[in-house]
């Protein structure tokens, strides 16, 4: 980190004291590429922000400050006490990710504030200002009027320039797990973050936030037609966030670029946390998986002990074979455990004790022989009080056993009761799962999740996570459209990587044999709504550390396209989004080693794309393994018509991609 001379990023015009006695500053912050800057103007004591792309307005000047119990809002009466600006480039390295290594060069504007009058209060604001975006943070430093407190109301406020095209999902404080809508901003009256958005010039924009470690979880509210204002999760009591200073909220982020392409292709989030605690990194390693899972959510196997009992030692067995024959590195197995009859109860779950017609450490034996790795499944139901009693002894268990990754699962309303997935309760719960497990050496795919805010950076160990309306809702409700997964890369997954669980085969689920329903979303119409080939191009595009193929193995046993999942490498060493629009399609390939994989889909309109392979090492020779919809293929009418394919290419080809309606291509690129 350098400090730079003020005047080079920085334009400090002090006004002074104008007509009225409150001070007035303004001050601004450019990218390293002088594309995008964030700005602080103090209006008449009232502390501001505002944004830039090219010299445009992309936020205008949007309030800041908090709101406190029992003592008095920190938001007006302020002066700057000291402005300095700092430049930091380096590229540092993460053990997996999209990228392994990552650019990380900012301008940063620290701006201190004091309250003039009354306990002199301090406050200080922290701009960054990125190529692929803005960031700010607030900091109330130690000091002596400030001890413990509880923040009752966030009022930072993002006035987005016009009524931008909008994709997103409702807010809500237990669940993400929505369809994106698409509407003027102005009808996206309350959100989720990420939400993205597409304005004038093309300019896209989605707003989230980063490192959310000890706080409530942010949505926004349109309290004012036209201007965001973030909400907070509360507490069962209502409290936003208790805190005590020294303290630092989560970055509010914007992520900037002018195409949709560049959105995926950003650094912000992860460049916003702290870099990794954890030392030894060698036990965590990205995997594909398969599991005892989709039997139970189509309704033809049960998570409880019984004759339809998915987790019984026989069929864990079988999972095992078929995964070591394939080169699949991980099995998950829901049911294994006592509890499942009571799941929604209090105490409902034991995480230690296996259920009657399984036999665990026989099982467990038999992966490590197999050299597959089993992952532990840990469904809380939501009771936190429970499953933080089991938690420790649980994954000092799977570690004793050599199983060096847990799913865990939050279906259900939180115990205690009145608490909140997003609230703060939760993220202190799911920060403590994060820390116990790298202790014992454990990697997470969380459901039922807060939603990603770039930890896995400071614990490689938080390898993905749900907080997504995933592919099992196509096995019991109206499912999820063929636009789903070409929106979800541009919002949710903007936050990190998504547990979507691709790769359904039996698409209509002809293969399925009798299913019970089970679940009351079920409506009796279920299918997966996409091509056969699309769902293999979600590897690829549906980034996820620990990935899974998601049918059951009799579905991939024999069939010629299961090859491409079996070859895929879920370690990714560099990405290029390719090409891809909000909502319609998107194309991205991923290196891992020598070899890189291509995903290409689109909504349900059909569609032709022409993809440069110019990232493949110049004057080298590849095989291209492609997996394609057939000429005749559409997710509606004919998902199952796929064709193999091989080609010759170079750096040099222009690939021409014909995708299906609801259809996509996957290939593989194998270096001659
Ligand atoms: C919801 C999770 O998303 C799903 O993957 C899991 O099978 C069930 N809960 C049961 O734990
Ligand atoms: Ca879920």
């Amino acid at each position: 980190m350098k400090t730079i001379l003020n005047i080079l990023a920085v334009l400090i015009i002090v006004l002074g004291q104008m007509s009225c006695s409150l001070p007035d500053q303004y001050s601004v912050v450019s990218s390293p590429d002088n594309q995008i800057s964030i700005g602080f103007d103090l209006n008449e004591g009232k502390p501001y922000y505002h944004a830039l792309y090219k010299q445009d307005t992309i936020i205008y000047p949007s309030q800041l400050g908090f709101v406190f119990k029992e003592i008095p809002a920190l938001n007006e009466g302020f002066k700057v006490i000291k402005t300095q600006v700092n430049e930091h480039n380096a590229t540092w390295e993460q053990p997996w990710g999209e990228n392994k290594k990552v650019e990380d060069h900012y301008r940063e504007l620290v701006v201190q504030l004091q309250e003039l009058v009354g306990q002199k209060r301090l406050m200080n604001l922290y701009f960054r200002a990125y190529n692929d975006g803005v960031a700010f943070r607030y900091e109330l430093p130690e000091q002596e009027n400030m001890g413990d407190f509880v923040i009752m109301d966030e009022l930072t406020q993002f006035d987005v320039k016009g009524n931008p095209d909008t994709w997103w999902i409702w807010a809500d404080y237990n669940t993400y797990e929505k369809l994106y809508q698409q509407t003027p901003m102005e009808e996206a009256s309350w959100v989720a973050t990420p939400v993205t958005m597409k304005g004038e010039q093309n300019i896209h924009i989605s707003i989230h936030e980063a490192a959310l470690t000890d706080y409530a979880g942010m949505t926004l509210k349109q309290k004012v037609k036209g201007v965001y204002e973030a909400e907070l999760v509360p507490w069962a009591n209502g409290d936003k966030v208790r805190g005590s200073a020294p303290m630092k909220t989560p970055w509010r982020t914007i992520q900037v670029s002018s195409n949709a392409a560049g959105l995926v292709q950003s650094n912000l989030i992860l460049n916003l946390n702290e870099p990794s605690l954890i030392e030894d990194t060698s036990w965590i390693r990205p995997m594909k998986y398969i599991g005892i899972w989709w039997g139970m959510h189509l309704g033809t196997e049960t998570w409880y002990p019984g004759p339809r009992h998915g987790a019984t030692t026989e069929n864990a067995i079988k999972h095992i074979d078929f995964a070591a024959a394939n080169n699949i590195e991980g099995l998950v197995i829901e049911g294994w455990n006592d509890g499942w009859e009571n799941w929604g109860a209090k105490d409902a779950f034991d995480h230690i004790t296996p259920a009657t017609d399984f036999d665990f450490k026989k099982v467990a034996a038999y992966a490590r022989e197999k050299g597959v790795m089993l992952i532990g499944h840990h469904e809380t139901g939501g009771d936190i009080e429970s499953y933080e009693k089991f938690m420790e002894a649980a994954y000092r268990m799977c570690h004793d056993l050599g199983m060096h990754a847990v799913k865990t699962g939050y279906a259900g309303g939180i115990y205690p009761r009145g608490e909140h997935h997003h609230g703060q309760f939760m993220v202190r719960h799911y920060r403590k799962v994060v820390e116990l497990a790298a202790k014992y050496q454990i990697m997470l795919d969380v459901h039922e999740p807060i939603k990603p805010t770039g930890i896995r950076r400071t614990w490689p160990n938080m390898m993905t996570r749900e907080g997504v309306r995933g592919m099992e809702w196509n096995a019991w409700s109206e499912g999820n459209p063929p636009s789903h997964t070409v929106t979800i890369p541009f919002t949710r997954g903007l936050g990190g990587p998504t547990d979507y669980t691709p790769g359904t085969f039996d698409l209509l689920f002809q293969n399925a044999g009798e299913r019970v329903k089970w679940n009351a979303e079920d409506i009796g119409m279920t299918r997966t709504h996409t091509t056969l080939a699309k769902q293999l191009a979600n590897f690829v595009i549906l980034y996820s550390p620990l990935q899974m193929a998601s049918d059951l193995p009799k579905n991939y046993e024999g069939h010629p396209a299961f090859q491409f999942i079996a070859d895929f490498n879920a370690d990714s060493d560099e990405s290029h989004v390719l090409n891809g629009e909000v909502g319609q399609y998107i194309t991205i390939a991923r290196r891992s080693g020598e070899e890189w994989y291509l995903g290409s889909a689109t909504n349900e309109e059909a569609r032709t794309l022409s993809v440069k392979l110019d990232f493949l090492t110049p004057g080298s020779i590849y095989t291209a393994q492609i997996y394609k919809d057939a000429a005749e293929a559409d997710w509606e009418t004919n998902p199952q018509a796929y064709e193999i394919v091989q080609e010759e290419v170079t750096a040099q080809t222009v690939l021409t991609l014909k995708l299906a309606a609801g259809g996509g291509q996957a290939i593989r690129l194998v270096k001659k």
